[in-house]
């Protein structure tokens, strides 16, 4: 099908991080270690992998530290050539990003995720684009995002990746409605946030991926809050879906929550068991704990 292209990413990366507290009180919670490369690395990886050309941080107030991550640092660069340590300068200067590949919106107040991503309206202008959460970090092959873009260039409109829930904790997320199951790639009939525990519509979570067309922005504008006193994306998104075609995306991978200091530690341990190089020390290790 012909679409246009996915060139830009939305990544909401304001929240207090309250359930990693109080480390994300200096550091914000996206710029927290997964091994030795904060997850927003691992975040701009996968975008980086799908065809993401810009990205677009919403964030709140002492998050100029994401700003610097991506930028260059030449004091750490020339350090680190003068003293010939050439495999750790690529592996600095891989996460620096081009000029003009980044812009910062500050969301101002924490009005919820619609709002956030409504933050972006200007910059994101006329075009298909995705919203990516940083609390969820995705290990998959393709990158999750890369499914999500290949979901969209096949069937259009607006996609959301989803995930089967943990027994019990749909109600903790955002659940869709599906018009029949064949397949990964299903159209959507309805979505609710955080819906009362029995009252779910399946048991399909919204997992922190999405394509979106640029109308939603005329519906954020406009949209009430919703769970948590909060203006919901999820919300925005229903409203949408009465005009709009809305498919979910069961994608091929495992998503770990950093929001949360289980998930995080999980997320260390899985993704150092994925690097060769450390795999052996780090099996050793857990095992001398346990
Ligand atoms: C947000 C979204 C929700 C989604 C979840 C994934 O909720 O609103 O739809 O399922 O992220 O983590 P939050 O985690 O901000 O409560």
């Amino acid at each position: 099908m012909a679409t246009k292209r996915v060139r830009k990413a939305v990544l909401p990366v304001a929240g207090l991080g309250t359930r990693v507290l109080p480390g994300a009180k200096t550091t914000p919670k996206n710029l927290l270690n997964v091994v030795d490369r904060p997850i927003l690395s691992y975040i701009v990886e996968e975008a980086r992998a799908a065809g993401i050309e810009h990205f677009v941080f919403i964030v709140g107030r002492g998050q100029g530290a994401i700003e610097d991550y991506f930028d260059r640092m030449p004091e750490i660069e020339d350090a680190l050539e003068a003293k010939g340590k050439l495999d750790i300068l690529a592996d600095v200067r891989r996460d620096v990003l081009e000029p003009g590949q980044m812009s910062f919106v500050r969301q101002m107040a924490p009005l919820g995720l619609g709002h956030a991503v409504w933050c972006a309206r200007d910059i994101i202008g006329d075009e298909p684009f995705a919203v990516m959460l940083p609390d969820m970090l995705m290990a998959a092959d393709p990158p999750a995002l890369a499914q999500a873009v290949a979901a969209y260039e096949k069937v259009g409109g607006n996609i959301v990746v989803v995930e089967p829930a943990p027994e019990g904790e749909a109600h903790k997320y955002g659940i869709v409605a599906l018009d029949g199951q064949d397949g990964r790639l299903n159209r959507m009939t309805g979505m609710v946030e955080k819906p009362r525990p029995g009252t779910e519509p399946s048991n399909l979570f919204i997992s922190g991926r999405y394509i979106l067309q640029p109308d939603i922005f005329e519906v954020l504008q406009t949209q009430e809050r919703g769970a948590g006193g909060e203006i919901q994306l999820t919300d925005g998104m229903a409203n949408l879906m009465k005009r709009r075609d809305f498919h979910a995306l069961e994608y091929e991978g495992t998503t770990y929550d950093c929001g949360d200091k289980i998930g995080l530690l999980r997320a260390n341990v899985a993704f150092a068991l994925r690097r060769p190089e450390l795999a052996d020390a780090a099996r050793e290790a857990i095992r001398e704990l346990l």
